[in-house]
Parts: C-alpha cells; sequence; structure tokens
C-alpha cells in the first residue's frame, strides 16, 4: 500500500464507523448473495454479535496500517483461527468482493475509484498475511 492509500482508508473508514453496524448487516447479505454456500459456516453464529467483532477488527487493522509490527502477529492469529472456522483460501476473494460491495454502498459518492483501490490493496495484504498464517510452516530439514 503506498501511503495515499493508507490515508484513504484511514479517511473512508471514518465515514463508516458511525455506521458500522448497519454495514456489518449489508456486509454479511452481500456475502451471502455472491455465494449462499458459506450460510452454513455461520449457521451457530450470532450474526449482530459476528458484525460488531468483524467491524472492530477492520478497525484495528485500519488504525494500525502505519505500524505493521503490532499489526502482524494479530492478523497472523486471526489468519489460524480462520482455517480452523474452515475457511478455505477461495473464500478470502467472495469476502473482500462482499467488503467492497458494502463499502460502495455505505459511503455512496465518497468510494471513489482510488478509495476502492485503497481497500483492495488493504484487503488483499490482510489476505495474503491470514492465508500464510494458516499454512503450518514446513518442517526443518533435519
Ligand atoms: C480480512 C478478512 C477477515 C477478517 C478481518 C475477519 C474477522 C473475523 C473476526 C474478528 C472473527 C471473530 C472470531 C475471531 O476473532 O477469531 C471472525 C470469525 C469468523 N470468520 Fe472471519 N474474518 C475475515 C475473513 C473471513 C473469511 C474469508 C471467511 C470465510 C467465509 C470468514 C469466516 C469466519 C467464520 C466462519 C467465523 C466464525 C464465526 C463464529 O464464531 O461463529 N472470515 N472473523
Amino acid at each position: 500500500m503506498t501511503p495515499d492509500q493508507i490515508a484513504l482508508v484511514e479517511r473512508s473508514f471514518r465515514l463508516v464507523a458511525p455506521i458500522a453496524e448497519p454495514a456489518a448487516q449489508i456486509f454479511y447479505a452481500r456475502l451471502f448473495q455472491r455465494d449462499p454456500a458459506l450460510k452454513p459456516m455461520f449457521a451457530q453464529t450470532d450474526i449482530h454479535a459476528q458484525g460488531r467483532k468483524l467491524m472492530q477488527a477492520i478497525g484495528f487493522v485500519v488504525a494500525n496500517l502505519r505500524r505493521p509490527e503490532a499489526l502482524l502477529p494479530v492478523v497472523a492469529d486471526l489468519g489460524r483461527r480462520h482455517a480452523g472456522y474452515g475457511v478455505q483460501p477461495a473464500h478470502y476473494g467472495t469476502v473482500g468482493a462482499a467488503l467492497l460491495d458494502t463499502l460502495a454502498e455505505g459511503l455512496g459518492p465518497e468510494f471513489t475509484p482510488a478509495t476502492r483501490e485503497a481497500w483492495a490493496a488493504a484487503y488483499q495484504t490482510l489476505a495474503d498475511i491470514m492465508q500464510q498464517a494458516a499454512v503450518p510452516a514446513p518442517a526443518a530439514a533435519a
């Protein structure tokens, strides 16, 4: 991510934070529209509580984009937990697309092409770290 992209994500997230609750609900609606097969993964989940956790996690990431040393271990742990939830690499693309749908809906005209690019870059970075952490490190050669 470029410094300009970090600033765009920070600025646009400040607009999303006050509408976090409806934004989270839009997110799950868009996610299940894009891939109804994901619904069973959340069958036992309180989707309101989950929405709050998701927005808190995104808030933490946005607040620490300039401090990768604080971000990396937390995101890596999140990725390892997600492997335990049955999340597959292909799901990350669907979640990323649903996140961009949600931001487009929530931000309206503020969601400029440059802001979209910036969020796509932020999400890709996160998703890469989460997926890498979920793959067990190869055993050291004897
Ligand atoms: C940047 C990407 C993502 C973020 C920030 C994120 C965030 C979170 C957070 C904060 C939780 C709460 C539990 C915990 O902290 O371990 C959670 C749970 C979960 N996430 Fe994600 N997630 C992401 C990607 C995904 C993807 C790609 C999927 C696949 C569909 C997914 C499916 C789930 C499921 C099934 C749970 C467990 C729900 C439950 O406890 O009932 N997440 N996620």
